[in-house]
């Protein structure tokens, strides 16, 4: 679909240099990340997990370790229970896998304190398994691009996971790892929710809101 391959190829001529999608990082580094990145800035991030894989290479290495000294090592990336959820991941991991994170959706989401949207990542981004992966980003390019709406409204998981999927080609994993991290991107770097840069967009030919004419976004508010 045209939609997909031109996110797919704008991703890899595009994609920012992040730790996490260098040749070679480890599974285990990339769950770290996500679970960093669910409530802090990459800019922020990138130094902690560098930091915190120096320290913990491995889920045996932090299992090895104490809850509090994870904690500790968490310091001022906020929201300590993810420390405490990722001590948790380590120890099932170490316990239950051999100490091998597992390339499979139902046993990553199986994990202590590891949700749909990591379980999802840690399976398209670590191993390459083609799954829709639906972050906040994510949503807002599709409510955009494809559902000509200019804003999400409150999260729909089933609808959003089925949209995504939708713009997954079969048979093509790479590529459909390149449409899941490329939307995401896109939505982080130009598809902004409050001063998107149309101008610098590569689907902006293939986008509905463009092509409605940029409607407000009249539906249903996220609930707070
Ligand atoms: N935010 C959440 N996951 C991300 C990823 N893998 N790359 C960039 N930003 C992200």
């Amino acid at each position: 679909m045209e939609l997909s391959s031109t996110i797919a190829a704008w991703y890899r001529e595009n994609a920012r240099d992040l730790p996490w999608r260098r040749p070679g990082f480890s599974p285990w580094g990339v769950l770290v990340s996500e679970i960093m990145l669910q409530q802090t800035p990459v800019a922020r991030v990138i130094p902690r997990l560098e930091q915190w894989l120096a320290r913990w290479p491995t889920p045996d290495a932090l299992a090895a370790d104490s809850p509090a000294e994870a904690v500790r090592a968490w310091d001022r990336l906020g929201y300590p229970r993810r420390a405490l959820n990722l001590h948790a991941a380590a120890t099932a991991i170490a316990e239950r896998h051999d100490g091998e994170v597992p390339a499979d959706v139902d046993a990553l989401l199986a994990l202590p304190g590891i949700g749909d949207y990591t379980a999802r990542a840690v399976a398209c981004f670590a191993f390459r398994m083609p799954v829709p992966v639906v972050d906040v980003n994510t949503r807002r390019v599709i409510a955009r691009a494809v559902h000509g709406q200019g804003a999400a409204g409150p999260a729909r998981t089933r609808p959003d996971l089925a949209a995504m999927a939708a713009l997954l080609p079969d048979g093509d994993a790479e590529t459909a790892h390149d449409v899941n991290a490329g939307a995401m991107e896109l939505g982080q770097t130009i598809c902004t929710a409050r001063a998107p840069e149309c101008d610098a967009c590569p689907i902006a030919e293939l986008c509905a809101w463009r092509a409605a004419g940029y409607p407000v976004y009249d539906g249903p508010l996220a609930p707070r």
